[in-house]
């Protein structure tokens, strides 16, 4: 039985770099008989002006359908497609690794995997305005941080047993205390510490070389992932995976980069290792060692986009890449 991958290109830059990435799974999949069955579908900013939905049912269809989900960056329509699928099939982990690729110039060395919640906190959109007053409303489960504090503790007991569960507790007393609690409840058993956001922030800049594994809420992620990401080399890097108990998608961390789409100078290694972690999820370990060990032989042979240092663009990385692995 092939698995079942949807690809939803996205928007901006989301088509030039799904497509260099797809390059690479092609061959990947080609190189280590991976039987994948590959469907393509419309999501986003362009979908919604089409056809008055970010998420067109037909997109929809296809993805109830789909094993997996491979996705690039969304406009300014992110949260109807993006946070739609998290919620939609409970991928309530995102999985957001933050390593030094050799010959990346980084602020600093880091080696971490964030452990973000997905589907709950401010994400849960309970927005109110009533009158001169705005709401919204921050949820925080016992189910959903116990479940993601597992998830956590896999991930730590595969690397260093060490997690660091982020919070912001000394304001939020009862729901990010809550989130503690429940998580270092979890967690027992591994070498647990505990921060505050803003600690974290300074820390992951400071001292980045501290964390191991990162258990933290849903926005608290999202805001320190992208600086974390930053602290390794660059966005331009940086892979992700949703995880649930069934069903995953994988994606680059960063946005649709509007200002520089269509030029080919965009960075298609996030979406390529974001495609590596895909192979990971399905048990295809070879196939993800091979995408990594090939994005480390294209840097190290200088076919790399502009952002680190190079004059590739963004087809003539994938190509490469791919041209490594078809030759491993
Ligand atoms: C991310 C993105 C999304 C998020 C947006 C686009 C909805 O920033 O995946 O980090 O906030 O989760
Ligand atoms: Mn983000």
């Amino acid at each position: 039985m092939p698995y079942k991958v949807l690809v939803i290109p996205g928007d901006g830059i989301g088509p030039e770099v799904v497509d260099a990435a797809l390059e690479v799974v092609y061959a990947a999949a080609r190189r280590f008989g991976v039987d994948l069955e590959i469907k393509t579908a419309e999501a986003g900013d362009v979908a919604l002006r089409k056809y008055g939905a970010a998420m067109p049912p037909e997109t929809l269809k296809l993805a109830d359908a789909a094993d997996v989900i491979f996705k690039g960056p969304i406009g300014e329509s992110a949260y109807d497609v993006t946070s739609l699928i998290r919620m939609r099939y409970t991928l309530y982990a995102n999985i957001r690794p933050v390593k030094n690729l050799p010959g990346v110039p980084a602020i600093r060395e880091i080696d971490c995997v964030f452990v973000r919640e997905n589907v709950e906190d401010v994400y849960v959109g309970a927005e109110y305005k009533v009158g001169d007053v705005a709401i919204a409303l921050k949820v925080i489960t016992g189910q959903g941080t116990r479940r993601v504090a597992r998830v956590a503790r896999r991930y730590a007991e595969m690397r260093r047993r060490k997690v660091t569960v982020v919070h912001k507790a000394n304001v939020l007393r009862v729901v990010d205390g809550f989130f503690r609690d429940v998580a270092l409840e979890e967690l027992r058993g591994l070498e647990v510490d505990q921060m505050y956001v803003d600690a974290a922030a300074m820390e992951l800049v400071r001292n980045p070389a501290r964390f191991d594994v990162v258990l933290t809420t849903n926005q608290y992620g999202d805001i320190l992932t992208d600086l974390a990401a930053q602290v390794a080399g660059g966005i331009g890097l940086a892979p992700s995976g949703n995880i649930g108990d069934s069903k995953a998608m994988f994606e680059p961390v960063h946005g649709a980069a509007f200002d520089i789409a269509g030029k080919g100078i965009a960075n298609p290694i996030a979406t390529i290792l974001s495609a590596a972690m895909m192979f990971e999820w399905i048990g295809r370990t070879d196939a993800a060692m091979a995408i990594r060990r090939a994005v480390e032989k294209g840097i190290e042979n200088n076919v790399k986009t502009p952002d680190i240092g190079g004059k590739s663009t963004t087809s003539e990385v994938g190509r490469y890449i791919a041209t490594i692995i078809e030759k491993l």
